[in-house]
């Protein structure tokens, strides 16, 4: 089955208007058309800022967390339906760093994707273990319970969703999951995809996060299992992410 590679950008807490400009220019100097899906998930003053620079090109907007609620009294966050009206495309959920900083549970996160989808906005829900929990054995037990609590509020609409492993100890560290170790836990979340949604499992992009640089896409990228990437200090850098970019054919 032939389905596009995903490239997301996940610029975390960074950036300003100038330096967005610079990148965002240097990332669409060809024109803006890649041969697979790319996004950039910024901070969430920022939309109107790349929306503006993106428009016409094929680079899409995404953010980095969603409000599990419609609107209300929840100071600070943000719905699904206010990123839609600057033309976000994708919305992580569950980031290592939100579950570690802002206490958030599996279904929280579960809940936070279905707002997503409700919306019309794709969310790429994360997975991963920490390093510990990787020495005890533990790594498919705890990112088949993070993807089981998203099944199950979303399970009529899970092939709607992108999957991103990323084993904690890998975020940021410079330390990769080798092309192998990803591709097996890859292949464990396809596994578990299938069993809830036989029909559209195999197009459901797993997208591998964690140290993935300019070196070590193609190599992973290149993993049955691996559709993409979602790509936190790399996609800070233009020439860098253009080069992730062109792995991702
Ligand atoms: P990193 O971050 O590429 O800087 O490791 C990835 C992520 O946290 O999404």
């Amino acid at each position: 089955m032939t389905k596009k590679k995903l490239i997301a950008g996940n610029w975390k807490m960074n950036g300003n208007l100038a330096s967005n400009e610079a990148l965002l220019k240097a990332l669409l100097q060809g024109g803006g058309s890649f041969e697979c899906d790319v996004a950039v998930c910024t901070p969430a003053p920022y939309f109107a800022q790349v929306q503006a620079l993106a428009a016409g090109t094929s680079l899409a907007l995404g953010a980095q967390d969603v409000s599990a609620h419609a609107s209300g009294a929840y100071t600070g966050e943000q719905s699904a339906a206010m990123l839609k009206d600057f033309g976000v495309r994708y919305a992580i959920v569950g980031h290592s760093e939100r579950r570690q900083f802002h206490g958030e549970t599996d279904d929280l996160v579960a809940s936070k994707a279905a707002a997503a989808l409700a919306a019309g906005i794709t969310p790429i829900v994360c997975v991963g273990e920490t390093l510990a929990q990787r020495d005890a054995g533990e790594t498919e037990a705890v990112v088949k319970r993070q993807l089981a609590a998203v099944i199950h509020v979303n399970g009529h609409c899970i092939s709607e969703i992108v999957v991103a492993y990323e084993p904690v100890w890998a975020i940021g560290t410079g330390k990769t999951a080798t092309p192998q170790q990803a591709q097996s836990v890859h292949a464990v979340l396809r596994a578990q995809l299938h069993h809830a949604a036989s029909a559209h499992a195999a197009g459901i992009r797993i997208l591998y996060g964690g140290s993935m640089n300019a070196a070590n896409a193609a190599e992973l990228l290149a993993e049955n299992d691996i559709d993409g990437g979602l790509i936190g200090g790399a996609s800070l850098k233009a020439p860098d992410f253009l080069q992730i970019i062109a792995a991702a054919r």
